[in-house]
């Protein structure tokens, strides 16, 4: 793994142009659960609760069994090695933007100044009917599902099962993805289209694309040109700290 820590720390001092595209993993050492595998949220909780229909068809379900938990779960996180590497490598002008599903928001906390929140996020919802926004700390869970004062149902500024990926985070994310000379793929199982399909467009483009997984992915040994496997805090760390390194002998 060494060897691969050193390359990866090579490629991306070599890089003038790459961009990060990362999935729920990443959040797993700041507390965080991933979607599916051991663990994973869709093991206690129907995905059929993260569809659009479902919201409509029942708001206080949903806001119950899957926003309120999550909400209190993102509410406690803190940016782990990972998310803070990431910063550390935008700040050095290697990294340009980070393209995340997640919608906890740590990637900015880190220092991240380009975030592309692809699926949305959970600080800001806002009211079915008047469109008013209301950031996550001011939202009232004694009632559920929460409302506004014009007596409209709030609702997470995410993106739901059944929904559009906003059209301006689609076309922006394509385009850094075609343009990009390397893509750090961290943390997705990269099952969920259309974000699946970003490294796909990385690789057509001729970017080297590095993976950071626990396990294998359908872009291992396909997509990617190497797996890192492990731990992202653990691996970030230090890879960063090799290419902090490697800049200080350039
Ligand atoms: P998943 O839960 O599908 O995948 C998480 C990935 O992270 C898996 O490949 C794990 O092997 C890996 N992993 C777990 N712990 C890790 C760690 N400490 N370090 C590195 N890797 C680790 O999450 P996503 O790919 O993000 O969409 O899921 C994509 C979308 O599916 C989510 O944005 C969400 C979900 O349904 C919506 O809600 C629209």
């Amino acid at each position: 793994m060494d060897d691969l820590i050193q390359r990866a720390a090579k490629d991306l001092a070599d890089s003038k142009k790459a961009v990060a595209l990362t999935g729920a993993g990443i959040s797993v050492e700041s507390g965080i659960p991933p979607f599916r595998g051991k663990g994973g949220v869709w093991e206690k909780i129907d995905p059929e609760m993260a569809d659009i229909d479902m919201f409509m068809r029942d708001p206080a379900k949903v806001w119950q069994v899957l926003i309120k938990e999550m909400k209190h779960i993102i509410d406690q996180a803190k940016p782990n090695d990972g998310h803070i590497g990431l910063a550390r490598l935008e700040k050095m002008g290697i990294l340009r933007t980070v393209i995340t599903q997640n919608v906890d928001g740590l990637h900015q906390s880190a220092g991240n100044q380009d975030v592309i929140e692809f699926h949305g996020n959970f600080a800001w919802h806002y009211c079915l009917i008047c469109n008013k926004r209301i950031e996550n700390s001011r939202i009232d869970l004694s009632v559920i599902p929460p409302k506004c004062d014009c007596g409209g149902i709030y609702r997470p500024e995410c993106v739901f099962f059944g929904e559009m990926i906003p059209h301006h985070h689609l076309l922006r994310s394509k385009q850094l993805s075609a343009q990009c000379d390397l893509m750090l793929v961290v943390g997705t199982s990269a099952v969920v289209q259309p974000a699946a399909y970003m490294p796909v467009i990385a690789k057509q483009n001729g970017a080297k694309i590095i993976e950071i997984n626990m396990e294998k992915t359908q872009l291992t040994g396909n997509i990617s040109d190497y797996l890192i496997q492990g731990k992202a805090g653990e691996i970030i760390n230090k890879i960063v700290a090799e290419v902090e390194r490697l800049n200080e002998l350039r």
